[in-house]
């Protein structure tokens, strides 16, 4: 099943501060060696106390539209995945269609944990494919900072803050491009080894909860392999590829350790494989479009490559994807190369 859908632009935002390992050294007991040996993390961004999680997806988002060179009035519908809204309502999504002028978009959240972005490009891909919409903006934004529990070494040295986003539009006929299968799978029975409390939790002796993520790391670690790699495999076979077509892996940035043993049991070398876990930690829902626009930035795509997209987090959620890479710019501009070079 091949979406008619074509990613045209793609944007990113971190916020400016910087949090070491070795900061993290003087507050909880753990070292930087551990971190990196059992993680890849070298450091990771914080927002600051202005920022929140859709000003950050709002600068992404502009730069995501800048790069398609379109406008945000050109948008149809604005989805943003986040587990770290601004707040339960309005959607942060209605804040970044609002910021970025896309008054004619309708808007809304997609929460799955960190394979929200993915769940958002999957939905975005079905609005296209369906002529309900010719570009929508599909949004990952996280203040995981804010959930953190800073006294938790289990966890705080895993998380960190950032946005990206992406333009999706309908493929141009005979250009590359597309969505070429997708997979999305949850099993709520799990959902205790990773989740945070939220203002709707019961109440404990009528007490509400805070907001804090816990999680039973080395549980989360052994279902994160064989998720990521089952549902790769599956939506490698899907697309009719094999492991040899994929020419750039972008999974959730969330241990290297993950990313190695992914790319070793998929028999997909490293060199194939985008990695910047080590300058950002997880940001869960942000992790693939920051890296997909960096991969982009740094000439690692080029249009029809095949890319894949791996995914897991809190749920448990997991999910893949394989797309064909169209290149940034809208097919409007594109018609209008295209014009160009047929008169020139
Ligand atoms: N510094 C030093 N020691 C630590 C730290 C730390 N920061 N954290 C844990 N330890 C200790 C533990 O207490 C334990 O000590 P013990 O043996 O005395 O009990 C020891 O290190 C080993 O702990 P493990 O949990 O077995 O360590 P592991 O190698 O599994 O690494 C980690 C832990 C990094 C959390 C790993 O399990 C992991 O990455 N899990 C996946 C988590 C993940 O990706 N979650 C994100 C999902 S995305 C989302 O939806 C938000």
């Amino acid at each position: 099943m091949t979406l008619a859908a074509r990613i045209s632009g793609v944007g990113r935002y971190v916020p400016e501060r910087v949090m070491t390992n070795e900061e993290l050294e003087a507050t909880v007991e753990t070292s930087s060696e551990w971190i990196v040996e059992r993680t890849g993390i070298r450091e990771r961004r914080i927002a600051a106390p202005h920022e929140t999680t859709s000003s950050m997806g709002t600068e992404a988002a502009r730069r995501a539209l800048a790069s398609a060179g379109i406008t945000g009035a050109e948008i149809d519908l604005v989805i943003t995945g986040t587990c770290t809204p601004d707040g339960l309502f309005p959607a942060t999504a209605s804040a970044i269609q609002n910021a970025i002028g896309a008054t004619h978009a309708g808007a809304f959240d997609v929460n799955a944990a960190c394979v929200g972005f993915l769940s958002g490009l999957a939905t975005g891909a079905q609005f296209i494919a369906t002529g309900s919409a010719e570009r929508v903006l599909v949004v990952g934004a996280e203040t995981l900072s804010r959930i953190v529990d800073w006294t938790d070494r289990g966890t705080c040295v895993l998380f960190g803050d950032g946005a990206g986003a992406v333009v999706l539009e309908r493929a141009v006929p005979g250009e590359p491009g597309s969505i070429d299968s997708l997979l999305l799978r949850s099993d709520g029975s799990q959902a205790g080894l990773l989740y945070s409390h939220g203002p709707c939790s019961p109440l404990v002796d009528g007490l509400q909860q805070e907001a804090k993520i816990i999680m039973d790391g080395r549980a989360v670690f052994r279902q994160a392999v064989t998720m990521m790699c089952d549902s790769a495999t599956e939506v490698i076979a899907r697309a009719g590829l094999t492991v040899d077509d994929i020419a750039l892996a972008v999974p959730h940035q969330a241990n290297m350790r993950i990313i190695t043993a992914m790319s070793d049991r998929l028999g997909l070398p490293m060199d194939r494989v985008y990695v910047n876990v080590d300058r950002y930690g997880n940001t869960s829902s942000a992790t693939i479009p920051i890296a997909l626009a960096e991969a982009e930035a740094e000439g690692r795509l080029k249009p029809g490559d095949r890319v894949l997209f791996a995914s897991f987090g809190g749920g448990l959620s997991w999910g893949a994807m394989v797309i064909e890479w169209a290149g940034v710019g809208s097919r409007r501009l594109v018609a209008a190369s295209a014009a160009r070079s047929a008169g020139a």
